[in-house]
């Protein structure tokens, strides 16, 4: 039998994808090899986001190319965001690769390992959803759901637009249908993905009635037996609707978590950032989702040293870091991406110094913060659905609230069970409880 090894970098789309290409490559009778070393077709699913992506994926490439030199045949494939952006390219610069697609192709890598094709293959124009293809979970009781594709924003900064085209949406009907199957499955957690998950349905045709909204997905979600839980991300501030945000108090399975991206807290920078919302508009969203849902956990993404960032502007960043004091927040200094209209902008660049020491800044006011908000949890029962056993201690088990914090704890439920814990610690990461269960016995 045949063995594969694949690596994947980047976002959960691409942990979407990836559980595709493996089903996918099961069915045609491959195994996964558990070294890169003993696999005869070795893969990527690769990121370019960030420069620090793209230098990730090279020094693993660097070893594909030492074990290719020594088995020629085997095969190396290239699929995801990093192929499609260097696709003109990638022949010329790397040409121990046999295989390259980018992610609207990867029903085009069947293709190639089932041919007698001795010539190097590209496959770059999107023709289909990853998730047409059959799946391989991770983990049996959690199920990506890829609701589109694509994003038709044009935020200054950011390669994803190029990488995966324009925005399609799946048909409602698909997507009910994918999940009542996951149900049976044994899925109870579906996280919905899309690059921008609340403009989902806009390019769908309006049929006999009202076009499909996001909103109206997630009501036709929450009815599946059996899904207990329903995560999205992410979604757009800009197409961020109160019918939406009542989805969250209203539905029973959409969890208490919004992970809402501000990138900058200074208007004028959003506006060189064409995010097409400012800091006023943020702010009222923000507002209006603690409004109907007082306990939610509120996360974000903020990139620092955008080309022209002032202090002044860092300062607003800070501010609304401040105002809105986030569960957690991802921070990123920016990086300049090929074809990107902010890589082109020459004035202005943050020194490097200075990206360094406002990100410490941010990083010191994130951090307090979500240690800060953590503390509410101290002494409630939470609802935590079981993911395995703890990374630090082998005697607790790991699993997740619906507000997405990470809790360790004492108990004995299995993986993939729902279990009440009780939180007795918070840091600004993880939550530390006991399972009631266990609790009760003691006393
Ligand atoms: N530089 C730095 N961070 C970026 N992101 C996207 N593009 C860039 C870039 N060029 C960040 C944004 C986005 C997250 C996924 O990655 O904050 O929300
Ligand atoms: Fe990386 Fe963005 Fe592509 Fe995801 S969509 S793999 S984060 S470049």
């Amino acid at each position: 039998m045949k063995r594969y090894h694949l690596t994947t970098f980047g976002c959960q789309m691409n942990e979407h994808d990836s559980e595709r290409m493996k089903g996918m490559l099961e069915s045609l009778g491959y195994s996964e090899a558990p070294e890169r070393s003993e696999a005869d077709v070795i893969l990527f699913n690769t990121c370019s986001i960030r420069e620090t992506a793209d230098r990730r994926f090279i020094s693993h490439l660097g070893e594909a190319k030492r074990l290719k030199r020594e088995q020629p045949e085997r095969v190396i494939g290239v699929g995801g965001c990093w192929a499609q952006s260097l696709k003109d390219e990638v022949f010329a610069r790397f040409p121990f690769v046999d295989v390259a697609f980018g992610p609207g192709q990867v029903n085009r890598l069947a293709e190639f390992l089932t041919s007698d094709s001795l010539t190097a293959q590209g496959y770059f124009e999107f023709e289909g959803f990853t998730g047409h293809l059959p799946a391989r979970r991770e983990r049996t009781f959690q199920g990506w759901l890829q609701i589109s594709v694509g994003c038709n924003c044009a935020c200054s900064y950011c390669i994803v637009p190029s990488t995966r085209g324009r925005e399609v949406s799946r048909p409602p009907q698909e997507l009910v249908a994918e999940v009542q199957a996951m149900a049976a499955d044994g899925v109870r957690e579906v996280t919905l993905l899309g690059q921008n998950v609340n403009s989902y349905g806009r390019d769908l045709p309006r049929g006999d009635g009202e076009r499909p909204g996001f909103a109206s997905l997630l009501g036709m979600l929450d009815e599946i037996e059996g899904i207990e839980r329903i995560r999205y991300t992410s979604p757009h501030p800009k197409d961020m609707r109160e019918d939406v945000i009542r989805a969250h108090s209203e539905l029973q399975s959409v969890c208490e978590h919004i992970h809402l991206p501000l990138q900058s807290g200074s208007s004028r920078i959003l506006k060189a950032m064409r995010r097409t919302y400012d800091r006023e508009r943020y702010l009222s969203r923000v507002a209006m989702i603690r409004e109907h849902v007082p306990d939610v956990a509120l996360t974000t993404d903020i990139i620092v040293g955008f080309p022209g960032e002032s202090e002044e502007d860092f300062q607003q960043t800070l501010d609304v870091v401040e105002q809105v004091s986030y569960d957690s927040a991802f921070t990123f200094v920016f990086s300049p991406r090929r074809g990107t209209e902010a890589a082109e902008i020459g004035e202005g660049i943050v020194a490097h110094p200075v990206k360094v020491e406002r990100m410490e800044r941010l990083v010191e006011a994130v951090q307090r913060h979500a240690k800060e908000r953590a503390q509410r949890f101290v002494g409630r029962t939470v609802e935590v659905l079981v993911e395995g056993t703890s990374r630090t201690d082998p005697d607790r088990l790991r699993g997740r609230t619906r507000h997405n914090k990470v809790v360790n704890f004492a108990g004995l439920a299995a993986p993939g069970e729902l279990t009440d814990v009780e939180i007795l610690s918070a840091t600004s990461q993880t939550l530390r409880g006991e399972e009631r269960l266990l609790a009760r016995t003691a006393v």
